[in-house]
């Protein structure tokens, strides 16, 4: 290398160098804005801020990547309460218990094997309303469960892991509503 081309050689390095030292910083700031304005615009903000933030797929994730990653936790939750109920329904002697564990065990597998699922597919077809009409069946039929579980007056750990599906499912379909084409 002749000695301009290796100045220049050198310029550039320091250049993308330093590009690449100040990225983080500027990327950051952007995701949380961006993660502050599409958590405006849903019911419960704050449940939405702290959702996304705690995961680190979120950074630099578009509004489909941020429906995406809350459907994610929602599958992920969702199998652990099918697991859980399935555990209580093994455990339970009492018909007065079979039976309402029975409906969310119903509900469950439908959530988990039918209405995710469909929610992922519809959102990699870009169909943002069907999406939501998904993710809404699943708030209603996790609500069969909550129901028959009060109806009984059963004490349950499943009642506040419930309502957390239900949240989630709730968030991802206020985002949803913003994708859909006017
Ligand atoms: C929030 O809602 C407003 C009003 O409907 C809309 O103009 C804006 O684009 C939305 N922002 C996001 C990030 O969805
Ligand atoms: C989910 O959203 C619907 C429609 O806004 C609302 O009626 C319902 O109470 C919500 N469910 C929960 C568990 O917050």
């Amino acid at each position: 290398m002749s000695m301009p081309s290796k100045t220049l050689f050198w310029l550039l390095f320091m250049i993308s160098f330093v590009s690449l030292l100040s990225e983080p910083c500027c990327y950051a700031a952007s995701d949380k804005d961006m993660i502050i304005e599409v958590c405006k615009n849903t019911t419960y903000p704050d449940f939405c801020i702290g959702t996304l933030r705690s995961d680190p797929r979120s950074v630099g994730a578009d509004k489909k990547g941020l429906v995406q990653i809350i459907t994610d936790k929602a599958l992920t939750k969702g199998k652990e309460n099918f697991a859980l109920v399935k555990k209580l329904l093994g455990r339970a002697t009492d018909q007065k218990d079979k039976g309402p564990l029975t409906i969310c065990f119903q509900r469950y597998d439908l959530v988990v094997n039918r209405n995710v699922i469909d929610v992922i597919n519809e959102l990699n077809k870009n169909n943002f309303f069907s999406a939501s009409i998904m993710s809404s069946a699943s708030v209603d039929d996790i609500q069969d469960c909550v129901d028959a579980l009060a109806g009984a007056g059963l004490k349950s750990p499943l009642t506040s892991q419930n309502k957390y599906v239900q949240d989630l499912c709730n968030l991802s379909v206020d985002i949803l509503f913003t994708l859909i084409p006017k």
